[in-house]
């Protein structure tokens, strides 16, 4: 199988969402779980609704909010359905987090042997850039990537088909030799559907979202990025 690159998902797949979890514990002990859950949930929720609806679009620019936005709104709802005692303070240092998420562990020494194998390495992600690049570099991994693509540009989300289309557009490779590697399921579902070759990293065992597909591979962590590679 010719794969000429890797193109990863950003959050949940190189950086650990829920790593959030204990800061939250330590600002609303007994709380730090529920809040991660809910507000990782709310924020893919709230980034298919902006993108599915049709919402009334200036001059046919599409309806668009950024993802830090998204994910400010999500926190917030969270705190509110949890009856949190909020404060700026706990929201300012909760928001803050998502520049420092912990990548998880296999991360850097799979980069690391992209880069030495001269295998270019992408991010596809719903982030910011002004999201992705902190985060990045925080990791330690700003010169280990070849292109940080953001869904920004065409103000559509995953699933939309723009988002995905952005990785063979940037990297001038047709999908089907970018391996789009995800631990989110139904990101590497959709991505399967584009036409990539994927991955999804299925860390925990969950079962595969019912959509009648199948990535391409599946692996338990990023180190099985190598093994479809060799
Ligand atoms: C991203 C979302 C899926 O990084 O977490 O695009």
């Amino acid at each position: 199988m010719p794969i000429c690159a890797v193109v990863f998902d950003a959050y949940g797949t190189l950086f650990d969402v829920h790593s959030v979890t204990t800061l939250a514990d330590r600002l609303y002990p007994g709380h730090g779980t529920a809040i991660s859950v809910l507000w990782r949930d709310k924020q893919l929720e709230y980034t298919r609704i902006i993108t599915m609806s049709g919402q009334a679009s200036a001059q046919g620019v599409p309806y668009y909010q950024p993802f830090w936005d998204v994910t400010l709104a999500a926190l917030r709802y969270t705190a509110e359905r949890l009856e949190l005692d909020w404060s700026d303070e706990a929201e300012s240092q909760l928001m803050t987090e998502y520049h420092r998420l912990t990548a998880f562990p296999e991360c850097s020494d799979v980069l690391a042997r992209l880069n030495s194998d001269g295998v270019p390495a992408a991010i596809l992600s719903n982030g910011d850039p002004e999201m992705l690049t902190p985060v990045i570099d925080h990791a330690g991994f700003t010169d280990l990537f070849t292109d940080v693509i953001s869904v920004a540009s065409v103000r559509r989300f995953k699933t939309d088909d723009a988002a995905y289309e952005l990785g063979p557009a940037t990297l001038g490779i047709p999908a089907a030799d970018l391996l789009f590697v995800s631990a989110n399921c139904w990101d590497a579902i959709a991505a399967t559907w584009f036409g990539y070759t994927t991955m999804w990293i299925n860390r925990n065992g969950h079962p595969l979202d019912p959509f009648g597909a199948q990535p391409t591979f599946t692996g338990t962590s990023l180190t099985d990025v190598l093994s479809v590679l060799a």
